[in-house]
This record gives C-alpha cells, structure tokens and sequence, in this order.
C-alpha cells in the first residue's frame, strides 16, 4: 500500500502554527502580489494565495495590470513598493507577458522583500550554499513534504524532471544541499523512462501528461508538481496516479498535494521576510 504524501493536512498543520505565532504580532507582515494579464491558471493562484492570507490575517494588495502594461510601469511600481516601509514582501506571477523582460522584473525587487527567492542575490546564495533570505517556495514545500514523513534524500538518487526557474533548478540546488544525488531531466533527454526508473524520488515538475507505471521505481518516491485540467475538465498532474500509485512506497495526489505547499510556503516565507526586517528571533 503506498503513503499519501497529504499536503492539505502538513498545509491545515504549519498554517495553524504560523496562526499562533502571528497573534503575538502588533503589527500583520503584508504581502505585495503584481498580477499581469488574464492568464486563467495565474488568477487561480493568486486568489487562493489572497485567500490564504487573509484566513491568517496577512495583509495581501494584489496589483492589477492589463497584459499590455510596459515594463518601465511594473519597475516603477516594484521599485514603490521597495521603498514602502508597510510591505514585507513582493510575489511577481509568472509567466510575464512576452513583450516583459522578466528577468529585468525579478532583478528589480528588493532582496529582502522576495518572497520567491528569485532575485540574484537570493539565487546566488542558494547555488553557492550560504543562505538566503527565503527559499523559493515550491521546492520548499516539498521539502517539507518529504521531512515531514520521514523520507531521506542524501545519498539517494533524485530525478527532476524539468529545469524550470520556479522548480527544477532551485529544487535541484537544495536536494544537493541535503546530499542527494541529482538528475534534471528536460525535453531534450535521451532515454528518458531510463532514467527515471532509477529514481528512488522521482518529481516531476512540466505540465503535462509524462509518467507512466513503466517509468518509476518500484517502491520509490514519486512527486507530481504539475496541475492541469485534461481534455475531459478534469484536474490532473504529470503522473498518472491510478497506476503509479500501486507501484510507489509514497507518492503526492493532485490536488491536494504540492500545490497547498507552495502556498504554505509563501506565507512563511512572507513572515520570515517580515521578522528578518524587524530583527525578530522565529
Ligand atoms: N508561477 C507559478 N509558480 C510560481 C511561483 O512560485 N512564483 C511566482 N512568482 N510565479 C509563479
């Protein structure tokens, strides 16, 4: 019988928590959020991302923009809200429409109030072992995940498929850091089922559907951060977890896995960039 990786239940547990620590709070850290365009999936997010924090008394502004906004008008507002002393952290969602140079918009935010961990300066820290001031939010929710049931990595074979900003390439960085040994694997991978039949936690993080039963270890980890609906409206990841799920030790549900991590992850994120300003011990 393979375990439930449960991230609505770690979800209800650290937000519950992170509730008990903010009452002692005089004044609630305050999340800044740009939204740009219409992208469905991207509304989704951040309205469950403002829910959220208002269920934790986070205060959350989500700054509208059409998708034709300019890159010159996001700086400047990045660059206000760098200067507003009210907020504690800056989320910019992805994807950017294409005419932005989302590079130039990640590298415009404060370090200290990037709540993504995306900025060079919190990126660099994390490739070179020191620590940054927050870890990027997905890949810290796994993390989580994994710790919370026991499951070890170092010494263990860990395969990622994707090399995302968002998600492989931080996740890849941080499970070097705890010792495992790492594959990324991406759309130009030979022999991929090869590889991944290895993993002992295979994750896999592109957006559509990839892993089959034939594609896993027996009796290993398997981690689905993809979310999508299928061509019948049906909410589903990258793996197929009818008949994944009898071949795995352990193994995420979608929903109701990674995805309510990722968004624990952002609010502690937002409270940590919040105490480091003001200097607090957690
Ligand atoms: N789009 C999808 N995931 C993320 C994320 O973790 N952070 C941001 N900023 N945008 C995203």
């Amino acid at each position: 019988m393979t375990v439930i990786l449960d991230g609505k239940k770690l979800r209800d547990e650290l937000l519950e928590k992170l509730a008990v620590k903010l009452a002692s709070y005089p004044v609630m850290p305050k999340l800044a959020v740009i939204l740009v365009g219409d992208n469905p999936a991207s509304k989704i997010y951040v309205n469950n991302k403002k829910k959220t924090a208002e269920k934790l008394g986070i205060i959350s502004d989500v700054i509208n923009y059409p998708a034709t906004v300019s890159e010159n008008e996001l700086l400047e507002k990045i660059n206000e809200l760098n200067n507003d002393k009210a907020v504690n952290a800056i989320l910019v969602q992805l994807p950017l429409p294409e005419h932005i140079d989302k590079t130039k918009i990640i590298n415009a935010i404060s370090p200290i109030k990037d709540v993504d961990g995306f900025t060079p300066e919190n990126f660099g820290k994390l490739l070179t072992g020191e620590k940054p001031y927050v870890y990027p939010c997905t890949p810290k929710g796994i993390l989580l995940l994994l710790d919370k049931y026991g499951i070890e990595v170092d010494g263990k074979h860990v395969v990622i498929v994707g090399r995302s900003n968002i998600v492989g390439k931080p996740l890849a960085i941080m499970l070097l850091n705890r010792n495992a040994t790492v594959t990324i694997c991406h759309s130009h991978t030979k022999n991929l089922q090869e590889i991944t039949k290895t993993a002992d936690v295979l994750i896999s993080a592109v957006g559509e559907k990839l892993i089959e039963d034939n594609m896993v270890k027996i009796n290993g980890v398997v981690v689905d951060v993809g979310i999508f609906k299928d061509e019948t409206g049906k909410t589903r990841g990258d793996v197929d977890f009818a008949n994944v799920s009898s071949k795995t030790a352990f193994i995420t549900p979608v929903p109701g896995g990674v995805g309510p991590m990722t968004i624990t992850s952002l609010m502690l994120n937002t409270v940590e960039l919040f105490d480091i300003q003001n200097q607090k011990k957690s």
